[in-house]
């Protein structure tokens, strides 16, 4: 069964095709992520402008060597995400699903993160940074379940039971800000610009190779509490708080960098060690094998190495997908809707902004 996945949550423009689930045949994605550099942060109306700008090329690309006679279902990003660019995306999906007459079916965006997970079929060149080739090796073993899923993006945190590929309970999630907000918003107090999270990753390397002296110390927030639940949003005030202390009493560039990279080392293990000690718990609650990471943040090379570290010892195998299929794309779309998906007619489908992620 081939699915075409499209995908317009956020900033991207994404298309893809994927078979039984499991396989890419075809993936495109296009960002306006460079338009906002100077905002800080996505603005909707550009982002919308751009989606529909990029939708038919993004989608002509993807079907280059295939006819709709190759498509069996179309599935959709319904939310949640920005109204504009869901309705870009679900009123593609409506229009082919009606003239190809296919079935189309809705997709939660949130939920189909964790599905880039079931992606088996990776070329090598696919496979970006060094510590991945095992990930990657162990993923081409079925999933053991159940199974802890942390979806860590942009706009989520949220931690999943997975009795199988298609039985999910939430069990827990961020009381406000999320992980990778918290990245953002820090990153913009350090100075840099929109999507922080890989610019704080990259300067926190930095860091550890000048080995400068660390005496900045963050919160870990609801790090001992007994509940699955996270919350990032004092992060930012402790930075702000921290941060002036600091850069007043530095003068020279050389000395701010140096500022930069530490605060951004010790953002980063505060952010990191709530996430790995919250999913480890609920893995041991729930006698877990294995645990799921996705989403935007689950490309943080930090965050792995503490759940390789962590899991050394331990029963449970860690799963996460390629960098490249963590951020917003269409594959896990296509791949969500092959295990959650439900047919629908065209006439049923509507963008839902706010759309409840607690399955
Ligand atoms: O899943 P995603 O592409 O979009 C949403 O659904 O929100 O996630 C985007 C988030 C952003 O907050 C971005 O800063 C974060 O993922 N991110 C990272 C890294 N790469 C992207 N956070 C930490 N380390 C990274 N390397
Ligand atoms: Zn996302």
């Amino acid at each position: 069964m081939n699915i075409l996945g499209i995908e317009t949550s956020c900033d991207e423009t994404a298309a893809a095709v994927v078979a039984e689930g499991k396989t890419i045949l075809t993936s495109t994605v296009a960002s306006s992520s460079d338009f906002f550099k100077k905002y800080g942060g996505v603005v909707p109306e550009i982002a919308a402008r751009k989606q529909v700008e990029y939708m038919t090329p993004v989608l002509s690309e993807t079907m280059q060597g295939f006819s709709k006679d190759d498509i069996d279902a179309i599935a959709v990003t319904v939310g949640p995400g920005l109204i504009g660019s869901l309705l870009v995306g679900v009123e593609t999906a409506k229009t082919l699903s009606m003239v190809w007459n296919k079935p189309i079916i809705p997709v939660n965006h949130v939920l189909a993160h964790m599905y880039a997970n079931f992606i088996n079929s990776y070329k090598q060149e696919e496979i970006g940074k060094k510590n991945e080739k095992s990930l990657v090796a162990s993923r081409l073993l079925p999933i053991a379940f159940p199974a802890i899923s942390l979806v860590v993006s942009g706009g989520h945190t949220e931690l999943y039971l997975m009795k199988n590929e298609r039985e999910l309970t939430w069990i827990g999630g961020t009381l406000d800000d999320a992980a990778g907000e918290a990245f953002d918003k820090t990153a913009r107090l350090l100075g840099f610009e929109n999507r922080g999270g890989a610019a704080i990753e990259e300067a926190a390397s930095k860091f550890k190779i000048t080995n400068d002296k660390l005496q900045i110390h963050l919160p870990r927030p609801m790090l001992h509490d007994h509940t699955l639940n996270f919350s990032f949003s004092g992060l930012k005030t402790a930075v702000m708080r921290e941060w002036k202390k600091y850069s007043t009493a530095i003068s020279e560039k050389q000395e701010a960098k140096s500022l930069i990279n530490a605060f951004s080392w010790e953002i980063q293990e505060a952010i990191t060690d709530v996430l790995v000690k919250k999913t480890i718990a609920a893995a041991e609650k729930y006698n877990a094998k294995s645990i799921l990471l996705s989403g935007g943040v689950a490309a943080n090379s930090r965050l792995r190495e503490k759940f390789h570290q962590q899991l050394i010892t331990s029963r449970f195998s860690l799963i996460a997908p390629p960098t490249k299929l963590c951020p917003d794309n269409a594959v896990s779309i296509a791949a969500c809707a092959y295990y959650l998906g439900k047919p629908v007619s065209w006439k049923e489908v509507e963008a839902k902004p706010d759309l409840s992620v607690e399955v």
